[in-house]
């Protein structure tokens, strides 16, 4: 019997770095796609996926952050005032429920492994879910964190969404070593990071969902810095393998890299195609450039 996995810890400690100067005083995750922030995507995915506990390990300039999933009182009765009914529901909706929020903060971006270290606490003795808002997923029926959680259900382990890449960009992902595929899951014995195309054990990459359980924590712990001199949540994943049983799952769906220039503005066209108010407009405009 696998425990349910109630807690998601979304790690938005990072600088940003790729999108300066837009992340100098704003956090990269409240980078909006259409009109929604990415970290907004992240938690509504977490929210259908069933998850009870919304943890964010946050660190200097986030403040925006927690702005965002908090009441705004003056926004909210100015827009009461005015009339903007549904406009003022738009912003009551982004609330979680009072008291299922926690913040914890990264006070150094170490890096990916260190932060979900610093929610260990917070997290205990259970498994949890991992969301890197900057990998946004489009999905095809249930959301990809459902779809892991639905075999973590039946399987237990870690799990993660995998996706495969072209051989050429192995080296900008962690790449699983498989032992067994079914063609919808891999299981594997092996985990790579970001390895040059001719050692890569396979062109199956990890993207930003992760189901891990609590074991990951005695990895991380030791503080071992890997690529980048980061503390890398790949290595600590690898290093459980001997004990935990290690899943990849091609979800149904279509990931976007919104940590990227190009995946960013690509979600953002790919979104709005998505919404009747939009389809039209930006169809429209998108034919006046290729022209
Ligand atoms: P990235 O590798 O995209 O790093 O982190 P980054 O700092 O956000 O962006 P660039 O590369 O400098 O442009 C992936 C996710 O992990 C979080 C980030 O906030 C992002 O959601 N992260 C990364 C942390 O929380 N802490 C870290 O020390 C590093």
């Amino acid at each position: 019997m696998t425990k349910p996995v109630r807690k998601a810890v979304f790690p938005v400690g990072g600088l940003g770095t790729r999108f300066l100067p837009a992340t100098k005083a704003m956090p990269k995750e409240m980078l909006p796609v259409v009109d929604k922030p990415l970290i907004q995507y992240a938690v509504e995915e977490a929210i259908e996926a069933g998850i009870e506990q919304f943890i964010f390990v946050t660190g200097r300039g986030k403040t925006a952050l927690e702005d965002h999933f908090d009441h705004s009182h003056e926004l909210e009765d100015m827009l009461l005032e005015k009339g903007k009914i549904d406009t003022h529901k738009i912003v009551l909706d982004i609330l979680p429920e009072p008291g299922s929020v926690f913040y914890t903060r990264q006070m150094k971006p170490n890096g990916l492994g260190h932060a979900v270290w610093c929610a260990k606490e917070l997290i205990g003795d259970e498994p949890f879910a991992v969301l890197l808002a900057d990998d946004l997923v489009m999905a095809k029926g249930k959301c990809c964190l459902r779809q892991m959680i639905d075999v973590y259900n039946e399987t237990g382990g870690n799990v993660v969404a995998i996706e495969e890449v072209p051989r050429e960009e192995t080296n900008k992902y962690g790449v699983l070593s498989v032992m067994s595929d079914d063609g919808r899951i891999a299981q594997a014995n092996g985990l790579v990071e970001k390895p040059n195309p001719e050692d890569a054990p396979s062109n199956l990459s990890i993207i930003g969902r992760y189901i891990l359980e609590p074991e990951v924590f005695k990895e991380l712990a030791k503080q071992e810095r890997g690529a980048g001199n980061e503390i890398q949540l790949t290595d600590a994943m690898a290093k459980t393998m001997d004990r935990v049983e290690f899943r990849g799952l091609r979800f149904d769906g279509r990931r976007y890299d919104c940590g990227s220039k190009l995946g960013f503005i690509e979600a953002n066209l790919a979104f709005a195609l998505e919404r009747d108010d939009l389809r039209d407009g930006v169809q429209e405009l998108l034919k006046t450039f290729s022209q």
